[in-house]
């Protein structure tokens, strides 16, 4: 073990380097794993995703030169397909090989710690609230009903783009889903993950001609309290705003 410095930071980085020494040895404590979907009680309001449509296609290299974070939006509403195409392009399940549902992001050990919510403020045919999005049967579930701008704009540390947004993305991390195989350091795996999916989302806001801007700058405890995430399992992790964009 190395020694410590004192920032936390910089010691949880020193102190879960993998070495020669440290893959070989045993490890101390045994992690119970949590289930790889979230799921919440039958009487759950549901809301079935549609087909991503293939019109949505449209230059890779372009949408790379493009995406830029942009954090004015017009006051208008983005579409139910639009919302889709963007869980798919960051979460969606692209893929089934030997029991594994593979997601349009890379995750470390294909265990997928990250969970996606979307406190929906305004798009077509879906009611305002913080919604849940549920991988395997590619719906929304209804968290809570209500217009959450205002209490977004506090917890996000006054970026008041987060209100004027169509959408916006939290992502949570629920670390029982790869403690058990990476130890200390899922931590570090939990956020390259999460880096994935806003990088997938932010190209798939750009290929629809949307805004979009990822957010780190929050009050930890209030984006959780808004997505009801459990106790002592589940942790805010990263946000991303959508919206309209004037042409
Ligand atoms: C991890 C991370 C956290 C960020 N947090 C914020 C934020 O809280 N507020 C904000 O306005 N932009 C945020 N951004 C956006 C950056 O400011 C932006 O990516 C940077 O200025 C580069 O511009 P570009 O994305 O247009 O290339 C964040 C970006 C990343 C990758």
């Amino acid at each position: 073990m190395s020694q410590k410095t004192g920032a936390i930071g910089l010691d949880y980085l020193r102190e879960t380097r993998y070495s020669r020494e440290s893959l070989r040895a045993e490890p101390l404590v045994q992690y119970p794993r949590s289930p790889l979907y979230k799921t919440y009680p039958p009487e759950t309001q549901r809301l079935p995703l549609p087909a991503v449509p293939a019109s949505f296609r449209r230059d890779f290299w372009q949408c790379v030169k493009e995406r830029r974070s942009q954090r004015d939006y017009l006051e208008q509403a983005i579409n139910l397909e639009e919302l889709a195409g963007l869980l798919w392009a960051s979460q969606g399940i692209t893929a089934v090989q030997h029991h594994f549902a593979f997601r349009a992001a890379p995750s470390a050990g294909a265990l997928y710690p990250v969970e996606t919510y979307v406190a929906v403020h305004r798009v077509e045919e879906v009611p305002p609230g913080i919604w849940h999005f549920q991988v395997p049967q590619f719906a929304l579930e209804l968290v809570t009903p209500g217009d959450f701008r205002r209490s977004l704009v506090l917890a996000g540390l006054n970026q008041q783009f987060l209100g004027t947004a169509a959408v916006v993305f939290i992502w949570t991390g629920i670390l029982g889903r790869s403690l058990w195989k990476y130890r200390q350091r899922a931590v570090r795996y939990l956020f390259l993950d999460a880096g994935h999916i806003c990088g997938n989302l932010h190209l798939a806001a750009t290929a629809l001609g949307l805004g979009c801007c990822p957010v780190a700058a929050f009050f930890d405890a209030e984006v959780e309290a808004l997505v009801h995430a459990q106790a002592d399992e589940e942790v805010a992790v990263y946000l991303a705003a959508v919206g309209k964009l004037a042409k």
